[in-house]
């Protein structure tokens, strides 16, 4: 799916982030499994990462982000029509998180689902918040996305168990009177599927269900590869920009491997590139949000940047958005 904004300008008011307090390092991890922090290092760039306690659920996490993406937007719950919580680790299968969360909130107006698109969910969110807002369904949406992968890893894998955290960031998403997204692109592979499974997590039984994450590592790099490229330069097309005209690249954060490869095919000048891989690992769903506030940390979303965001993850699924920031104290009133 592939497709450009109809001029209807539809933006990112408020972003909000969070992670848990607990820091899990290289070191830590090879108690558990035969690794090494050079290793990681070294095939990753991931230095430590954020995990939940025992007591912990991803609404614990993405609870605080979306309450500082309302503050930073000026939004209540109350002006919040529509609530989608991308994520592939919910409390539970229902009631969804986002149901609870739009609870524990206050926003009694809005509706609330769940979407399940691997690490992509953020992206495909985003796309679906900007359509219902398009089409005059919502007026003002809260996306959160993020995940809690340390509770389904094997902790006994140290293919999959030195990849990942768990963190979560939010967005309020509204008309916006300059700026504002120009495009999408999304696409799934089932075919591929095979290669990043939580196998017993469904209605389909397996006959050893273990519930936990399997990864084929190799396989799931090549298609990282290839699609962190393809559906940049997609969307980029579809919107009549270059990359040149790119002022900050948001890739997903699974691997500073195939962060710099794509860096280096789309010709991305390494210091408009976010990574923040090396201090949260790959968080998912939370990925794309927790970079994009790093961006903002360093002052590089100014007011007309050129946001390009690209995701790939489970299912298997990819997608890109490009955006013209709206930054708040320029626009005298985003709506
Ligand atoms: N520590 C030490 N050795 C390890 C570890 C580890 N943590 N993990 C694997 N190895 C070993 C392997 O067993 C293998 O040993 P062998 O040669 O004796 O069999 C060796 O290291 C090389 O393994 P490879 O799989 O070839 O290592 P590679 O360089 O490909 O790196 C990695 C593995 C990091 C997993 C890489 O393939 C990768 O990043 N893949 C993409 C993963 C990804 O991004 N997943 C997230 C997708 S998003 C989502 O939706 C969840």
């Amino acid at each position: 799916m592939i497709g450009s904004a109809n001029g209807t300008r539809i933006g990112i008011t408020g972003l909000g982030v969070h992670v848990p307090e607990r820091v899990v390092t290289n070191d830590d991890l090879a108690q558990y499994v035969d690794t090494t922090d050079e290793w990681i290092v070294d095939r990753t760039g991931i230095h430590e990462r954020r995990m939940i306690t025992e007591d912990q659920a991803l609404t614990d996490i993405a609870l605080p982000a979306a309450r500082a993406a309302l503050e930073d937007a000026g939004a209540t719950p109350d002006d919040i029509d529509l609530l989608i919580c991308a994520t592939v680790t919910p409390d539970m299968m229902f009631p969804t998180a986002s149901a609870l969360m739009a609870n524990t909130l206050g926003a009694e107006k809005a509706a609330a689902y769940d979407l399940l698109a691997g690490c992509t969910g953020f992206m495909y969110a985003i796309a679906q918040a900007y359509g219902m807002i398009a089409a005059g369904l919502s007026r003002r949406a809260l996306v959160v996305g993020g995940d809690v992968l340390s509770s389904i890893l094997d902790w006994t894998d140290r293919s999959t168990l030195v990849l990942f955290g768990d963190g979560a960031g939010a967005v309020v998403m509204e008309p916006v009177d300059h700026g504002g997204f120009l495009g999408f692109e999304l696409g799934a592979d089932g075919g591929g599927g095979v290669h990043l499974q939580y196998p017993g997590s469904g209605s389909r039984k397996f006959e050893n269900p273990e519930s936990m994450l399997r990864m084929n590592g190799r396989e799931v790099y090549k298609f990282a590869t290839r699609v962190m490229v393809s559906s940049a330069e997609a969307v980029l097309a579809e919107c009549g920009r270059t990359i040149d005209e790119v002022d900050v690249y948001v890739p997903h954060q699974a691997n500073k491997r195939i962060i710099d490869h794509a860096v280096g095919k789309l010709g991305v000048p390494p210091e408009r590139t976010v990574v923040n891989v090396d201090r949260f690992g790959n968080t998912s769903s939370g990925s794309i949000p927790l970079a994009l506030a790093d961006a903002r940390t360093d002052g590089r979303l100014r007011d007309g940047a050129l946001v390009l965001m690209t995701g790939m993850g489970a299912g298997l699924t990819w997608g890109s958005a490009l955006i013209e920031w709206t930054a708040p104290s320029a626009s005298g009133g985003r709506g």
